[in-house]
């Protein structure tokens, strides 16, 4: 149909002009396709054709071209493509000659080929490359290449399009030459930490029926800009850390985050401070944020770091951030016992509760670590208060007796409530002073003393002694002899006592015989203030001696007379002639009283019994006896 209808058109422009045709055929037409009967349009017949060997001069197009001699018609002998053959030129024609001879005769044949819409519109490159920074600003225009459409007119290139458009529009504009030029212009900015590559197809459509097009790839890199600061992933770090934490603790990483690409977005860090101090205890690791400790942490001295941190980027940029470190108290410090005042000596009467010991208790650390507590080796006969002002009172919590205990070492131990617990402790060492609250003790309950009769006057007879529990002065004993009589004399004259040493004499010698036993009472005084005293009742026994002779008191003697009595001659045997009765004033054995015959005329006649001093015959009487017989 399409074929037929530029055969119509070829018709039309047959030049019936004699010596000069002209055919218009389109492109493409196949091999052996008509482009025109020549014997007819040059009004030549056939006959004169074959005679006249007529043959095509070849022109630029012979090889296109056939000539049916046999039905004078031009056919299309290879496929003819317009673009081939004149490339963008317009019109495109085929210019030949039919000659003829016998006679020689030739025409002039033109054939334009018109176009056709063959050819889609190409790009010569497969795609285009384009890196474009971040940082290019709205507007910035980049040349694309070109599509070439070999096919002309209508056919040739029409228009471009773009997609997506989301950062690029197309901006067409005709050059000096009549030629489309094509710019992408950014109309959006680029964000490379957003897109990093974009692909655009850029089309190119021809105006034919039916439309053809081609396209190509665009390749948009983004190039980096330093257009992001470095970021803190957060504003704060808080961490803790232990005073005394070894040198060298890793205690924490931050991090900043930059978007940007290669240098742009290597990040290092530093600590600012104003604070030199902080360079000495904290250090930052620049290229991976560690902060580390290089210095002593003391709770006491600081309980709170604070540290500005910069990030920094290659290109200048920087944030930072704040860290804080609490410090953690760590039981490092003993307690401290500062004892204000303390008493060297109280007295042991001292009353109930008194102060002896006035501290202070500081413990440098916090919390349980400086939680105190204080208590004494001897709770029972101390206390330890805390007052409400914070000190700590130690006071006597029973009653004192410097005779049990003299001396007091109060240990005072204060721990603190830490784990492990510190503690430390003093000593106070605190005197009990005398207090004369002792009697003089004797140390027996009563005494009793002998002594034998006829002593020498100013004898000692033995000591009393008295003991004092208290001290010194309250316990340096007076022995002195308490008033009282005996048989009615004062027993001073009796016996002395020596007031240093409780020594007892006799101030007289004794007569048994008088005086068998006496008592008396001895005091001992101490030197306190008032004194105390106590007595004791002394017995002295004296003790008899052998100092009185037996006396006869029958029979009677008369001042140096013999004392006669009479036996009768016929006197049996153990006729008792008489009992000598003696006495003895001493005592006991001293007074026992045993008879001997002393002399006698005749031993064999008389005897005494030894017990009871009676005087009886052992044998009869004879007429040869003496009629006086003395006995002794
Ligand atoms: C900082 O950290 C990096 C990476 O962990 C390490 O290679 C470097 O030795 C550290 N620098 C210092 C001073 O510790
Ligand atoms: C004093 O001691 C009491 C108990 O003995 C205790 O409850 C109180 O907390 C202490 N006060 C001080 C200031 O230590
Ligand atoms: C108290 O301490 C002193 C000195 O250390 C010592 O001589 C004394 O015997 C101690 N007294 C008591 C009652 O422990
Ligand atoms: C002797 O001691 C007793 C108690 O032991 C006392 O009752 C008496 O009064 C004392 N005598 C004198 C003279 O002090």
């Amino acid at each position: 149909m399409r074929r037929q209808v530029m055969l119509f058109f070829s018709m039309l422009f047959v030049s019936p002009v004699f010596g000069q045709v002209s055919y218009s055929i389109p492109e493409e037409m196949s091999k052996g396709s008509l482009i025109g009967s020549i014997a007819q349009d040059l009004g030549l017949d056939l006959k004169r054709l074959k005679t006249g060997k007529s043959r095509l001069h070849v022109g630029n197009g012979a090889e296109y071209i056939e000539l049916n001699k046999e039905k004078g018609l031009l056919l299309v002998k290879e496929r003819i493509d317009r673009e081939a053959l004149c490339k963008q030129t317009t019109p495109c024609a085929l210019h030949f000659q039919i000659i003829l001879e016998n006679p020689i005769e030739f025409f002039r044949i033109t054939v334009e080929i018109t176009d056709i819409n063959d050819n889609a519109p190409i790009f010569k490159m497969s795609n285009m490359l384009f890196e474009i920074s971040e940082s290019a600003v709205r507007g910035s225009k980049f040349i694309l290449e070109k599509a070439l459409d070999y096919d002309v007119g209508m056919n040739g290139l029409k228009s471009y399009s773009l997609n997506p458009t989301d950062h690029f529009v197309l901006l067409l504009n005709d050059n000096a030459a009549g030629e489309k030029e094509v710019e992408m212009v950014l109309e959006k900015p680029l964000d490379r930490e957003e897109i990093q590559h974009l692909t655009l197809t850029l089309t190119a459509v021809d105006g034919g029926e039916p439309q053809l097009s081609g396209t190509v790839q665009i390749h948009v890199t983004v190039l980096d800009a330093n257009d992001n600061a470095p970021l803190f992933t957060q504003s704060t770090y808080k961490a803790s850390l232990m005073e005394n934490s070894e040198k060298g603790t890793s205690l924490m990483t931050v991090t900043a985050k930059d978007r940007d690409q290669g240098t742009n977005g290597i990040v290092t860090y530093s600590i600012s401070s104003n604070n030199e101090r902080i360079f000495d205890v904290f250090e930052i690791n620049a290229t991976n944020g560690e902060l580390r400790l290089i210095g002593k942490i003391d709770y006491e001295i600081s309980k709170l770091y604070q540290l500005d941190v910069k990030a920094r980027d290659q290109g200048g940029l920087t944030h930072s951030c704040k860290i804080l470190l609490d410090i953690i108290d760590v039981n490092d410090n003993i307690p401290i016992i500062d004892l204000m005042s303390k008493i060297h000596s109280i007295p042991e009467d001292s009353t109930f509760q008194t102060v002896v010991a006035v501290m202070n208790v500081d413990d440098a650390d916090s919390d349980m670590n400086g939680e105190v507590k204080c208590f004494l080796s001897d709770s029972f006969t101390f206390v330890i208060e805390n007052t409400s002002n914070g000190f700590y009172s130690i006071r006597t919590n029973s009653e004192l007796d410097r005779e049990v205990t003299s001396q007091y070492n109060i240990t005072v131990t204060c721990s603190d409530e830490g784990v492990p617990s510190l503690s430390s402790s003093v000593t106070l060492t605190l005197q009990i002073s005398d207090v004369n609250d002792n009697a003089p003790v004797f140390e027996r309950s009563s005494y009793e003393a002998y002594i034998v009769e006829n002593n020498t006057p100013g004898l000692s007879i033995f000591t009393v002694k008295a003991r004092d529990a208290d001290w010194n002065q309250n316990a340096r004993v007076s022995y002195i002899l308490e008033d009282s009589s005996v048989n009615g004399v004062p027993v001073s004259s009796y016996v002395s006592v020596s007031a240093d040493s409780g020594v007892i004499h006799a101030v007289r010698s004794f007569d048994y015989e008088q005086i068998k036993d006496f008592h008396f009472r001895v005091k001992a005084q101490d030197g306190g203030s008032p004194p105390l005293s106590s007595n004791v009742s002394v017995t002295i026994l004296i003790q008899d001696q052998n100092d009185n002779p037996p006396q006869v008191l029958y029979p009677v003697q008369t001042g140096g007379s013999l004392v006669a009595e009479m036996v009768p001659r016929s006197a049996d045997v153990g006729y008792l002639v008489t009992k000598v009765v003696a006495v003895d004033v001493d005592s006991g054995q001293n007074a026992w009283l045993s008879y001997k015959l002393q002399k006698a005329t005749d031993r064999a006649l008389f005897e005494v019994g030894l017990q009871n001093g009676e005087i009886r015959t052992i044998r009869g009487v004879t007429d040869k006896d003496a009629v006086k017989q003395r006995l002794t």
